[in-house]
């Protein structure tokens, strides 16, 4: 099998692996990282969503091979108990978990959008995490939160 290159929150990764197999299914297996959740595993509810380039994309339905030179963030490369990343601290502020299954998911939409537009209006936090699902219902909470950290942002 064909060598796969990529950056891997900030870490040059390089395996063997079948280039048309899933980047899910190679972080969560080979890779270790479990934060990218599957849930429906056909891109419908964004529980498997990482950083590529500054996109969040469903990791589910994103084949190796696209992923190839580019630079994957995951939740673990967010942040860290230590030095939490001011949406992970948002979360926590505005109580914005419940089950938490989705969560890690969400926090890629949201610090995605945050590299493109660190200053969003709700409206576009809501687009935002439209496909994003969370059957808690704590999406009110999460724009908050999202809200709060991007003034966090602004304001250092
Ligand atoms: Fe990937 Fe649902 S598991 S979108």
């Amino acid at each position: 099998m064909p060598n796969i290159r990529f950056s891997l929150n900030g870490a040059e990764t390089e395996i063997d692996a079948d280039p048309d197999s899933s980047l899910l299914g190679l972080l969560r297996g080979p890779l270790g990282l479990t934060s990218p959740h599957f849930g429906c595993g056909s891109g419908e509810c964004g529980a498997c969503r990482v950083i590529v380039g500054d996109h969040a994309v469903t990791a589910c339905d994103t084949p190796l091979w696209s992923v190839t030179g580019k630079e994957v963030i995951t939740i673990e490369g967010l942040g860290s108990a230590e030095k939490p990343h001011p949406l992970q601290r948002a979360f926590i502020a505005e109580q914005a978990i419940q089950c938490g299954y989705c969560v890690s998911g969400i926090l890629m939409s949201a610090a995605a959008l945050l590299m493109q537009n660190p200053k969003p209006s709700g409206a576009e936090v809501r687009a935002a995490l439209d496909r994003n699902l969370c059957r808690c219902g704590s999406q009110n909470r999460m724009v908050r939160a999202i809200l709060r950290a991007a003034d966090e942002v602004a304001s250092q």
